[in-house]
């Protein structure tokens, strides 16, 4: 866990909690203001096609809502910079109203298939796309460009990794393509083999009924 995260969430009734079952609570050192993303950090947020992001409404109550696009789609701009389009959706703009009133944000990236997840603390600001064309195109695909209302800017704070444990390995629509490719092409490699060999199985459809 970066230093900087560890103070955040290390709330005086966090400390408490820990206190109260175990005996004792995490020492708290000093931190810098941020934690700058790190190489594993970058490389892992540009393999990402989906995250969550948790706000938190006027009301106090936290928010999770889903995000997702091409892989990459959360683009990383700078050391502490995130920044992703929104593109008109639900007309809900739950996420958006929360930021007006809070900008703190937190993300939740997982890679299942790796069984690795990052988390990020950060403060978020959205930026009109008619006032910004330049981060439109630059974040946005060319046919869905029209489409952005939106851009969230996210300065991070601070990032924690997770250890892989209870994280059931889970793959996607793409994951398993890219697999069953593989397998495909080996099959098809073996036929060509047989074929070669002239042990071609005879199709049961072409037997002669008795
Ligand atoms: C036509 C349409 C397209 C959408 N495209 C995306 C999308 O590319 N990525 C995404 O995360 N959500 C997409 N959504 C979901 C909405 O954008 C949703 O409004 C958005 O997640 C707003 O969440 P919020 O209410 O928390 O701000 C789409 C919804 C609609 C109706």
């Amino acid at each position: 866990m970066a230093r900087r995260y560890l103070q955040i969430v290390g709330t005086p009734a966090v400390l408490r909690a820990q206190e109260h079952y175990y005996g004792r609570s995490r020492k708290l050192t000093a931190a810098a203001e941020q934690d700058p993303l790190g190489p594993s950090e970058v490389a892992f947020i540009a393999e990402r096609d989906s995250f969550y992001m948790a706000t938190v409404g006027e009301s106090g109550w936290p928010y999770v809502q889903h995000r997702g696009g091409p892989t990459g789609f959360l683009r990383v701009l700078g050391p502490t910079t995130l920044a992703f389009a929104d593109y008109e959706g639900n007309h809900q703009l739950v996420s958006t109203g929360n930021l007006a009133g809070d900008d703190r944000v937190s993300l939740f990236l997982m890679d299942y298939a790796n069984r690795r997840r990052l988390k990020l603390l950060g403060h978020a600001r959205i930026e009109d796309a008619q006032a910004h064309p330049d981060l439109v195109e630059q974040l946005a695909e060319p046919s869905r460009q029209a489409n952005v209302e939106r851009i969230v800017v996210i300065d991070v704070v601070s990032f924690d990794w997770n250890c892989p444990q209870h994280i059931t390995p889970r793959y996607s629509a793409a994951e398993v393509a890219a697999i069953v490719e593989s397998l495909q092409k080996q099959i098809a490699a073996l036929q060509g083999r047989l074929d070669g060999a002239g042990a071609r199985p005879e199709k049961t459809a072409d037997r002669p009924c008795p």
